[in-house]
């Protein structure tokens, strides 16, 4: 499987902060936001991973991770125009990724305490087309959240809905095989003006997607309330010595 991180958009969530810098760069506890999503691809066993870039800063973010084997990791890069939303952001992975399966990021997300390395294998062995990892949230308005039928299986997802359906939302991990770059040619942009990720799932409902519960820590750090949210997880994680030391480019 390859692996793609999103770390592009504007971040206007969380102005001023992120007004000079990228957000992918602000620290959570002792590290960039963006080794989260790193290490999650990497505890899956992936090698090569693509990082999509965008917003302020960009060259930073690659003078950071570098060439990723710090992390074990072998990175490439492209660039993402504008807040185009995360299906587009996809759809600019379709020459790295080829023929394989992939999983997909977002660079504001933080998994923490559940390794995942057998539920990507799970996905690349089984007959789902696409998948993603459930999570129960106090405030499911402001993501994506699942509608679910009597038997607990997702019919639909609804983005960002007045009245969420569920309290489950997908969280920003996302497996793919290399169809979905069809559907995400035909996908119509939303109100907001984005190609959203959720529309690009309900390709797959009912019954095509592959949609466990992700057992571990989850939160997402796009606004000021979740990024310190983010750093008290990771403290409690790194303290309970369930966290190890970020790495460092060997080069510094
Ligand atoms: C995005 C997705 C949403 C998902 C969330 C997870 O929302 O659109 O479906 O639940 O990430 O972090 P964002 O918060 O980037 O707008």
């Amino acid at each position: 499987m390859k692996g793609l991180v999103l770390a592009g958009g504007t971040a206007t969530r969380l102005f001023p902060l992120t007004i000079v810098t990228n957000k992918h760069l602000l620290p959570i506890y002792d590290r960039p936001m963006i080794y989260y999503p790193i290490a999650t691809l990497a505890g899956m066993g992936i090698r090569e991973v693509m990082v999509i870039v965008g917003g302020k800063s960009v060259g930073e973010v690659v003078e950071l991770l570098a060439d990723g084997e710090h992390f074990g990791l072998d990175l490439t890069y492209r660039y993402q125009r504008g807040a185009l939303g995360i299906a587009h952001a996809i759809g600019l992975a379709r020459d790295f990724v080829g023929d394989d399966s992939f999983c997909c990021v977002l660079g504001d997300n933080v998994l923490l305490g559940e390794p995942l390395a057998e539920t990507a294998q799970q996905f690349a062995d089984g007959p789902c087309g696409a998948g993603t990892l459930l999570y129960e949230v106090a405030d499911p308005e402001r993501f994506g959240v699942a509608e679910l039928d009597a038997q607990g299986n997702v019919v639909a997802f609804e983005e960002k809905p007045a009245k969420p359906k569920s309290n489950l939302i997908p969280i920003g991990v996302y497996f793919l095989r290399p169809d979905a770059f069809d559907f995400v040619d035909r996908l119509e942009p939303s109100s907001r003006g984005e190609l959203e990720i959720t529309d690009l799932l309900n390709h797959y409902l009912p019954g095509h997607l592959f949609a466990p519960r992700f057992e571990g820590l989850w939160t997402d750090a796009g606004t000021v309330t979740s990024l310190i949210r983010a750093a008290e997880l990771a403290e409690q994680e790194s303290r309970a010595g369930r966290l190890s030391a970020p790495p460092i480019r060997p080069d510094r």
